[in-house]
């Protein structure tokens, strides 16, 4: 078990109408002026918004507001809510929303405690050394960003989508109303699934020996996701499916699932899929996060298994109970061909890829490239951008080139 440092020092506030909280928690951390920021409109039509909004009056908390974050939130929006935040003079950020509102809010509160441009930290430019506070209202359970130390932008001139990952991100608060969820269209609660458990998986494949304890809370939260997923695909309204996917979605990201699986001090985790992703929402701003991850993942995982077999059967064992075949003690008359050990352990694993696959699609996710509209050409054109972000070589489970990730892509077409 290698050595690690947790630091989760967000306050979560959980349950039903706690939305309708958020003022009086606020108001009690001891902020005075707000700057709301929220997306496309979802918490408008839903009634979120003016909720949040009373309960700031109620607490006696002024506010101002930005809306219009898109998904896969955008540089330009981000130095407008910095001005905003500056000629208002607020004290907090207050994102109502997913991964993107709450995104677009962490880079507003960095860049107005900074006199340069904030793209230089998503740059390695510059390193931020303070913020304004950030208190979320999530709406979406994907990201994880409600907890996480990470904060991610597109800049669309330049075509790339880069990660901050710091300390100074963890929000201060973070209000959990489970029942503001029922709203979600199937593949956007589809694509947060996804990705709650890619935040998992990214940590649990590190390459880093097993740790059971952080292995069975790793698992044990998949295997949740898994189930409170069917639940809800059935049932949008399912309030205890619906509130397990938030809390999960919480734990995938906050470091927990990684605990003494990173090398302290450089990594947490093998992250190349949402590299190889990030480029694809690069790309096509209106690929979603999570359904690009769907593809890549399982794509991935074909192609470095064999670094860490051991890995993935654990993980095919306690996620989806597939075991190896074994000659000595099962069963195998009417099977043709001889299993050697080595022949059980590959199919032990391909079952286990096909397994998370299938489950992914099953929710409505895509299987290929080809699905989302990304073609062999663009192919190409996402290397630059990997380049950027990843250099040459990168990943833990298995150190990759990036021949080997045009080998993934061009795999998933
Ligand atoms: O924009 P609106 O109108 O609000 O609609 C949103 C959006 O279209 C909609 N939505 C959200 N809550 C809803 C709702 N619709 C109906 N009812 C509700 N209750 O859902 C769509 C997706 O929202 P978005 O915020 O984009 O989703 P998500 O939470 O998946 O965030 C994705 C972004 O987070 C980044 C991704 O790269 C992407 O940019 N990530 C951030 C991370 C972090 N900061 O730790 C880690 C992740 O790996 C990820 O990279
Ligand atoms: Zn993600």
């Amino acid at each position: 078990m290698n050595d690690f440092t947790f630091y989760s020092p967000t306050r979560f506030v959980f349950g039903r109408r706690a939305c309708d909280r958020t003022g009086e928690e606020v108001a009690a951390a001891g902020y005075r002026r707000a700057l709301i920021v929220y997306g496309g409109g979802s918490v408008v039509r839903a009634g979120t918004l003016d909720r949040v909004k009373a309960s700031l009056d109620a607490a006696g908390v002024t506010h101002v507001e930005l809306g219009g974050v898109r998904p896969n939130p955008e540089i330009g929006l981000v130095r407008e809510g910095i001005e905003c935040a500056r000629r208002e003079q607020v004290d907090v950020v207050v994102p109502v929303g997913g991964g993107s509102a709450i995104d677009c809010a962490k880079a507003i509160a960095l860049g107005a405690c900074y006199d340069g441009d904030v793209w230089d930290f998503f740059m390695k430019r510059a390193k931020p050394e303070r913020r304004l506070p950030v208190a979320v209202v999530l709406t979406i359970p994907a990201s994880g960003s409600e907890g996480s130390n990470s904060c991610v932008i597109s800049n669309d001139a330049e075509q790339l989508k880069c990660g901050i990952n710091t300390d100074l991100n963890r929000p201060v608060l973070a209000i959990m109303d489970p029942e503001l969820t029922f709203t979600l269209p199937a593949y956007q609660t589809a694509a947060g699934v996804t990705d709650m458990i890619a935040h998992i998986m990214e940590r649990f494949f590190s390459g880093e020996p097993a740790v059971p304890v952080t292995d069975n809370i790793a698992c044990g939260l998949i295997r949740a996701a898994i189930e409170a997923a069917q639940t809800v695909a059935d049932d949008p309204s399912d309030y205890e499916a619906r509130a397990n996917l938030m809390w999960i979605g919480t734990l995938a990201h906050n470091g927990l699932a990684g605990c003494g699986l990173g090398i302290p001090g450089k990594r947490d985790g093998d992250w190349t899929c949402h590299g190889l992703e990030h480029e694809l929402s690069a790309l096509d701003p209106t690929i979603t996060h999570g359904a690009g991850l769907a593809v890549i993942f399982p794509a991935w995982m074909r192609f470095v298994w064999r670094a860490h077999p051991e890995r993935f059967l654990e993980f095919g064992r306690q996620v989806f109970g597939i075991e190896p075949v074994d000659p000595e003690v099962d069963d195998l008359s009417g099977i043709d061909e001889k299993i050697t050990p080595e022949r059980a352990v590959h199919d032990a694993v391909e079952a286990t890829i096909d397994e998370l696959q299938d489950f992914f699609c099953s929710l409505g996710m895509p299987r290929t490239l080809g699905d989302l509209g990304v073609t062999e050409e663009d192919v190409d054109k996402l290397m630059p951008g990997l380049r950027i972000n990843r250099g040459e070589r990168f990943g833990s489970c298995m150190e990759l080139t990036l021949d080997d990730a045009r080998a993934i892509y061009l795999s998933a077409l």
